[in-house]
């Protein structure tokens, strides 16, 4: 299959633009999209047969539900038994924008989209090519992140392209992703909400909506084993380099050193080694910056965590593009952002080094 990739300029959008994707996505066939967080590979959330060609390209495991994307409340009326009240103020709070949560469904979609889970996870984008195609087609697209199933997701259509050519008829090529990382996903099934994905919609922004709101691992235990599990996605590897990720925490001066002392024996070893940075306090010598195994990566704190936020992904592909073997990176404060990214890189370490 060729796969085409058609830019569009997400600020001055025109509805012809996006004829193809609309007929595409109508026939039954899939197409990869920006949205603000990660691009994602929707299909017609009515139609089996969509939904099924989504978990191939991406080589999905079918017990790992999809997040169903709408652009009007009206729409979320069609597909969902209720709307608990205290999902209203987060809807207009939130949305459009990175936040799902999870409804009740009704018979209208198929159970391939939940796996046969008695919710369905829905959100609405803010990215404007993303909700434009929503509304031109009039029917809610499921839409995983468009990566292969287990690699980083996608923050630019190349990524898309570098995993999916061959694999889908269309990737809309609508520039960088302004978040850069996965939507949070929110279950109100009980009585405290609770965070079942941290993502582009922080704890602390949730906590003035809904002050109880806790993460999945915050639940007791004994109350976790009481449930089913919580979210099918959580317990496969994801976001994960071909490298091996070291991820260093602690205070900064031990971070760097033990960065250091690490990269020194991986380099006299002759491995490859990135690592990603973040503070201008330290500087790796010489030993380490100056050899062609080495490929240090700095992001500034001072952008905030909104910038790591967006960089993340990239940056893992990139190091991966350059092969090296180890990526070592430097851990940073679980606060807004920072939760988001510490829960992905965790996910995709095959170590975590305290220091
Ligand atoms: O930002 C995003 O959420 C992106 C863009 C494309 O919207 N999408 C995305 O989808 O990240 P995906 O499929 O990569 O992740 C969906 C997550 C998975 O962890 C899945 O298990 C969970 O949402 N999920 C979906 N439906 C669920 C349900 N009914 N109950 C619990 N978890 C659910
Ligand atoms: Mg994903």
């Amino acid at each position: 299959m060729n796969t085409k990739v058609q830019k569009i300029d997400p600020l001055n959008l025109n509805e012809l633009d996006l004829k193809e994707a609309k007929d595409f996505i109508l026939n039954g066939d899939i197409v990869a999209f920006p949205t603000e967080t990660v691009y994602g590979l929707g299909g017609n959330a009515f139609n089996p047969e969509s939904i099924e060609k989504i978990f191939i390209a991406k080589g999905r495991p079918q017990d790992n539900p999809l997040i169903v994307h709408i652009s009007s409340l009206e729409m979320l009326k069609r597909i969902v038994l209720d709307i608990p009240a205290n999902a209203k103020p987060l809807i207009e709070h939130f949305w459009p924008g990175p936040l799902t949560i999870l409804f009740k469904k009704n018979d209208r979609i198929p159970d391939i989209v939940t796996a046969s889970l008695p919710t369905v996870a829905i959100r609405m984008p803010s990215n404007p090519i993303a909700k434009k195609l929503i509304e031109l087609t009039d029917v809610p697209i499921a839409a995983p992140s468009a990566n292969s199933s287990g690699k980083p997701s996608p923050t630019s259509a190349d990524h898309v392209f570098q995993d999916l050519k061959g694999k889908i008829p269309l990737i809309i090529d609508g520039g960088i992703c302004q978040v850069g990382v996965e939507s949070t996903v929110l279950s109100l099934e009980h009585e405290i909400p609770v965070i079942l994905r941290p993502g582009g919609v922080t704890i602390e922004s949730l906590k003035k909506i809904i002050p109880n709101v806790i993460f999945y691992n915050q639940l007791t235990e004994s109350k976790q084993l009481e449930e089913k599990p919580p979210t099918p996605g959580l317990k496969y590897r994801h976001y994960a380099p071909k490298a091996d990720l070291i991820l260093f925490r602690g205070k900064e001066d031990n971070v760097f050193n033990a960065i250091t002392n690490y990269a020194y024996d991986l380099i006299k070893a002759q491995k490859r080694v990135g690592i990603v940075q973040f503070t201008d306090k330290f500087r790796y010598d010489k030993q380490i910056s100056d050899k062609d195994q080495c490929i240090i990566i700095q992001l500034h704190y001072n952008k905030g965590y909104n910038e790591i936020a967006r960089e993340l992904y990239s940056i893992l592909r990139e190091l991966d593009q350059k092969l090296v073997d180890y990526i070592l990176f430097e851990g940073i404060p679980e606060i807004d952002l920072g939760t988001t990214v510490m829960n992905r890189l965790k996910k995709a370490a095959v170590k975590i080094l305290d220091v």
